[in-house]
């Protein structure tokens, strides 16, 4: 760990979970086991996030694309989801998580909504680790629904059309309150970003493990960490400008 403690950390991590369903399958059962399986490394991370002073972490759980899935297992997952929320909920504000939800949350069962508002009620005077899970989550989504918001104001007359700069389009992104993304983890083996934080990924490291998330364990996430201490962030500047540059929001 010597190398990632003396590099620097990222602020914000974000993360693909991929592999659970392959996880499962080699070992012969139900695709949900290895979502339940998953659970553990999310645990860790957070922990692992919140001790080393990581300031946000953003979770992939349910893509918008997920709905497509098999019934019984959109069922399944939105069942965990409640339940793990349910049971967690206290641990992560013991850790003084501040969790917040980010999708389209009115698509989801409402326990789940009500489960979800709790939450964020609960844990929104917490100063530590900033914990997005994204459910029903597209980064295309909330794009869209950013331009949405900003058109409503400049139709009211709250806001000019000459107004609208990166900086005030950011702000009405889902991820408003955290800074852009310094690293991106993706398990599973896939080299893709599957409409993940489209706009909040702009100058992310990107870290691909074959490893199944439910494998992903303490070591895994340690690699991650002094891959991303060993690159050079340039934010399209050259290597010698660099010092002037580091202090931007990434
Ligand atoms: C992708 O693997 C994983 C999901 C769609 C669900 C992720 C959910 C969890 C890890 C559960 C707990 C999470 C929280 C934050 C409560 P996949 O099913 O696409 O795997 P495959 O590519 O092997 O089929």
């Amino acid at each position: 760990m010597a190398a990632a403690a003396s590099n620097p950390l990222p602020r914000h991590i974000a993360i693909t979970m991929d592999g659970n369903g392959r996880w499962a399958k080699a070992r012969g059962l139900a695709r949900i086991a290895g979502h339940k399986a998953g659970l553990a490394p999310v645990r860790m991370c957070i922990r692992e996030c919140g001790s080393r002073g990581i300031g946000a972490l953003t979770l992939f759980a349910f893509s918008s694309e997920n709905w497509g899935r098999p019934a019984e297992e959109v069922g399944s997952l939105m069942g965990l989801f409640l339940e793990s929320l349910e049971r967690e909920i206290a641990e992560l504000h013991a850790q003084n998580v501040r969790m917040r939800f980010i999708g389209e949350r009115r698509h989801l069962p409402v326990r789940l909504q009500a489960r979800i508002a709790a939450a964020e009620e609960r844990t929104a005077g917490n100063s530590g680790l900033k914990l997005q899970v994204a459910v029903s989550y597209g980064g295309r989504w909330d794009i869209i629904q950013a331009a949405q918001s900003l058109a409503r104001e400049c139709s009211s007359g709250a806001l000019r059309p000459d107004e609208i700069t990166e900086e005030r389009f950011a702000k009405a992104l889902a991820l408003a309150h955290v800074p852009d993304a310094d690293l991106v983890i993706r398990t599973g083996g896939e080299q893709r970003i599957s409409n993940f934080l489209l706009w909040n990924l702009a100058y992310a490291e990107l870290y691909f493990t074959a490893t199944l998330w439910p494998d992903f364990a303490l070591a895994d996430f340690e690699a991650a960490l002094t891959f991303f201490g060993n690159r050079e962030r340039r934010f399209g500047h050259t290597s010698s400008q660099l010092g002037a540059v580091q202090g931007r929001g990434s």
